[in-house]
């Protein structure tokens, strides 16, 4: 038989080749690389991998269909313990993108790298166990030690960098850049400058840019110098990693519980969510009504939890998701963050669906659509009326 392996040509699912013809009887392995977005040399390394193990490679482009999920996460303000959902997300779109090359290439098995310790492996097999094929998780299923791995890898003469051995566990898509493991596993241990690849060290330096929205939509991103402009998803993502990240823009350093229940340490890189999301949350605040700005974090909650656990197409992501788009009409307009000493602000907004009235709002005016400030009066009378009753044991009708 035939299986699809998730390849990435990093340690655990190089490993995974041999070990899928040994110890699961298979006798062809094919792997798939998913484009979400990895730096150009994250692919050369897959090639060369695979290249050297004899594997047959295939590359899918799922780039466009990820950064649109990642601008749908704007509009729902989705980040989980305060992570912006890089990695979550870009599972389903992985496992399905794997799973058609499966089905295509008429194999009967389809398997990941993933340790049995973490989020991925769910994430990958709930796209998965929808088809007919056997899932295989090496790592998990034959207990696999990253130190057992090295160890199997140099016997087998497997095409591993020997550098592999220091470097940390990393996963990046367009969304964001994750770094676990080895010394960054004690929660006290501070991270070197050198774990950061798409984040400068902040500086004194300060910028402005200004995010345009089409009904929460970001569709536009320009600098204070006139850099960017309108740009399609996947552009205005490139462009605000790289940009808002030489400001030092969106470093997370955090522990996050993870689905099974492990508390784990993990870091961040995200410049480009960190500026879209904070943007994007300043246009509803000059837009939405009280009673929406109280409401819509119950959805955002939800669709984040969801999209943490890589349930995208759970159905109530439908109802959702549907909220959120009613909710977005009038989120049209523009937000000018500051970015400064490794933050974003907002300093700036404007929108003609601004629920929002200057003359009604000023000290400098006393009188709006015939409303006067003596008129609130009689409210100020009232405010606080059912505590003082009860703070004064009560009253009885007759003194009313
Ligand atoms: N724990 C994070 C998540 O579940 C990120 C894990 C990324 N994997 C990695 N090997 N760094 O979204
Ligand atoms: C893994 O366990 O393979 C990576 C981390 C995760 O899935 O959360």
């Amino acid at each position: 038989g035939k299986v699809a392996l998730a390849f990435s040509g990093g340690l655990d699912t190089t490993v995974c080749v041999p070990l899928l013809e040994e110890e699961y009887g298979y006798d062809e392995v094919i792997g798939v690389t998913v484009d979400v977005g990895q730096p150009a040399a994250e692919f050369d390394e897959a090639e060369e991998t695979a290249e050297a193990l004899g594997l047959e490679h295939y590359v899918v482009d799922a780039k466009q269909a990820f950064a649109e999920l990642c601008l749908d996460s704007v509009t729902a303000n989705a980040t989980y313990q305060g992570y912006p959902l890089g990695t979550a997300m870009a599972r389903p779109v992985i496992a399905e993108a794997i799973l058609e090359v499966a089905i295509e290439q008429g194999c009967t098995g389809i398997a990941h790298g993933c340790t049995g310790k973490g989020n991925d492996q769910l994430r990958f097999e709930a796209v998965w166990r929808d088809s007919d094929l056997e899932v295989i998780a090496p790592v998990r299923e034959l207990g696999l030690t990253r130190e057992w791995e090295q160890e199997y890898a140099a016997e087998k003469e497997l095409p591993v960098e020997g550098g592999n051995e220091g470097d940390w566990s990393v996963d990046t898509n367009l969304w964001s850049r994750s770094v676990e493991g080895k010394n960054l596993e004690d929660p006290s241990y501070q991270p070197p400058e050198d774990i950061y690849e798409w984040t400068d060290a902040p500086t004194g330096e300060t910028t402005t840019i200004t995010v345009e929205f089409e009904q929460g939509y970001p569709v536009s991103a320009t600098t204070a110098d006139g850099e960017g402009g309108e740009l399609d998803a996947v552009e205005l993502i490139e462009f605000l990693n790289e940009y808002a990240g030489a400001y030092g823009v969106g470093r997370t350093d955090m522990m996050e519980d993870r689905m099974l229940g492990l508390k784990v340490r993990e870091n961040y890189e995200h410049p480009a969510a960190t500026v879209l999301l904070t943007a994007h949350e300043a246009l509803e605040q000059l837009v939405f009504t009280a009673d929406e700005r109280e409401f819509k974090p119950q959805v955002e909650h939800q669709w984040a939890k969801k999209a943490y656990e890589g349930l995208i197409d759970a159905p109530i992501m439908k109802s959702l998701n549907a909220y959120v788009a009613a909710s977005q009409e009038n989120v049209t307009g523009t937000v000018t963050v500051k970015l400064q000493g490794g933050t974003v602000r907002p300093v700036g907004r404007e929108s003609e669906h601004a629920v929002y009235s200057e003359s009604a709002a000023s000290f400098d005016t006393e009188t709006v659509d015939g409303i006067a400030q003596a008129d609130a009066t009689g409210v100020a009378k009232y405010h606080g009326f059912q505590a003082r009753l009860a703070n004064a044991g009560g009253t009885d009708e007759d003194e009313t």
